[in-house]
């Protein structure tokens, strides 16, 4: 175990923890965005930042979610220039998802009412990189990536062409914060935008459930959920 001050607040952690971890297991709320708990920390949204002083002459700003909590770290999750940090990425965030309720209810809780950022093409997607992860580390195919670079990034699969690995199970649906990747079920096929993926529906051959997606297309710990219930079911 290690010791560190959070808020002026003594806590005692496992070594091997992040800030955000260590924060969250002490009850100290710090807003994410990029991070879930069954994926690697990506560090990309930078929302969650916090200030940590230790040896330094001057407090620095860390993204919480993937910094290491060391022996004597004095944390500040509340700082002005958190606070201020958040802002400017919560204005960010808004300037490519001004619609999402997500993201405005971020933006009511620091806030922020004025945004000087506007996307002249908003497709509320926030690059956080979630669907990519997702489609890498838990479903195992890769069948999205992020291209380009700068005001040109965006999440597609290779050449903007539906990719043969995708298997349309809508993982990225369901994980992405701010519904700008969106998935019909047509007569026969399913559909995911903007990934340039149909596929021809299968249903279940053991419990003959008709239509699957009316259960599981919630979020993403619904499907976890029930994904599992559903596969017991079938033992035996
Ligand atoms: Fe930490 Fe996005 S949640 S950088």
């Amino acid at each position: 175990m290690i010791h560190l001050t959070i808020n002026d607040r003594s806590v005692e952690v496992h070594e091997d923890r992040t800030l955000l971890e260590a924060c969250r297991e002490h009850d100290i709320y710090i807003p994410t965005l990029c991070f879930h708990p069954a994926l690697e920390p990506y560090g990309g949204c930078r929302l969650c930042m916090v200030e940590v002083s230790q040896s330094q002459p001057r407090p620095r700003l860390v993204a919480a979610c993937v910094h290491p909590c060391q022996e004597g770290m004095v944390i500040k999750t509340d700082s002005e220039a958190v606070l201020q940090s958040r802002r400017i990425t919560v204005e960010l965030l808004l300037a490519g998802a001004h619609n999402d309720p997500g993201i405005l209810a971020l933006a009511e809780e620091l806030g922020v009412e004025n945004v000087r950022f506007k996307m002249p093409d908003e497709n509320a997607c926030v690059l956080c990189g979630l669907c990519v992860r997702a489609c890498h580390e838990i479903v195992g195919v890769g069948a999205i990536s992020m291209i380009n670079r700068g005001i040109s990034k965006e999440v597609s699969p290779p050449f903007h062409v539906g990719s043969p690995a995708c298997i349309g199970c809508g993982t990225c649906v369901l994980i992405c914060p701010t519904n700008a990747i969106k998935l019909q079920d047509v007569t026969s096929f399913r559909s995911i935008h903007p990934t340039a993926s149909i596929y021809d529906r299968v249903y279940c051959q053991v419990c003959e459930d008709t239509d699957p997606s009316v259960v599981v297309f919630n979020d993403f710990d619904t499907l976890l959920e029930v994904e599992t219930s559903h596969s017991d079911n079938h033992q035996g």
